[in-house]
């Protein structure tokens, strides 16, 4: 008997554009480590920002990274980043996190240092018997695994990414975030090519994750 094929399921897109609730639910779905890259950014930031370092002091955070040591917890069916041993808490939806969140992650070096670790939870999904593992951010069709089984690009308009945080009772500058992230140098969000985007604007959550699914589940029974 054939062994179920190991998947990896890449989801980029902008910010609220419903990457997070999509990937638990098809995390879930499917048996597949989820991995969301967006908050071991935010966990990065925090804590440059607690060892006192601002986006522009590029010596001092060049000479910090190599002294953070990355490490896994899973939590449930995630992936937690830890650094020096600690996963960081709700410090990381903060309001400066948010402001400056971007402005680290364009910095090249400090996503090389994400670059290897992010890879590598793959092999953690191996491990543990998951049956694949769905990765979303920015730049994870385009660079983290552009060999992917399947790339999605979500997408919808920013006035209604804006009231889905707002509902969510918080506060982000989500079009400043989206206008640094795809228009740094290195890894910017973009859709990769041959990724499928999906405008999510008018579509519930179940509607992207039914689209999701059905492409998942073609590659599985095509493999
Ligand atoms: O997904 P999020 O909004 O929590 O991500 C926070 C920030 O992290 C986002 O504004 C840009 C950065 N990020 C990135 O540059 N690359 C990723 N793969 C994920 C996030």
């Amino acid at each position: 008997m054939a062994s179920t094929p190991f998947i990896i399921v890449a989801i980029d897109g902008g910010a609220a554009s419903g990457k997070s609730s999509s990937s638990r639910t098809l995390s879930e779905r499917f048996d597949l480590l989820h991995v969301d890259t967006g908050s071991y950014y935010r966990a990065l930031t925090a804590e440059l920002l607690r060892l006192g370092l601002k986006p522009d002091n590029l010596p001092a955070i060049l000479a910090a990274l190599p002294g953070l040591q990355f490490g896994t917890r899973l939590n449930g069916r995630s992936a937690e980043m830890e650094i020096g041993g600690r996963v960081a808490g709700e410090e990381i939806r903060s309001r400066e996190v948010n402001d400056q969140v971007s402005h680290f992650a364009a910095i090249p070096e400090l996503r090389a240092a994400l670059l290897a670790y992010q890879r590598g939870l793959a092999g953690v999904a191996r491990e543990h018997h998951y049956r694949g593992l769905v990765m979303e951010g920015r730049d994870i069709g385009s660079v983290i695994f552009p060999q992917a089984d399947l790339r999605f690009f979500l997408f919808a308009d920013a006035g209604e990414r804006e009231r889905r945080r707002a509902g969510q009772g918080l506060q982000d500058q989500i079009r400043e975030r989206d206008r640094i992230d795809s228009s740094r140098k290195t890894s910017p969000l973009t859709c990769p090519p041959g990724a499928i985007a999906i405008d999510t604007t008018h579509a519930s959550l179940d509607q992207v994750v039914e689209q999701m699914a059905a492409a998942i589940a073609a590659k599985l029974g095509a493999s």
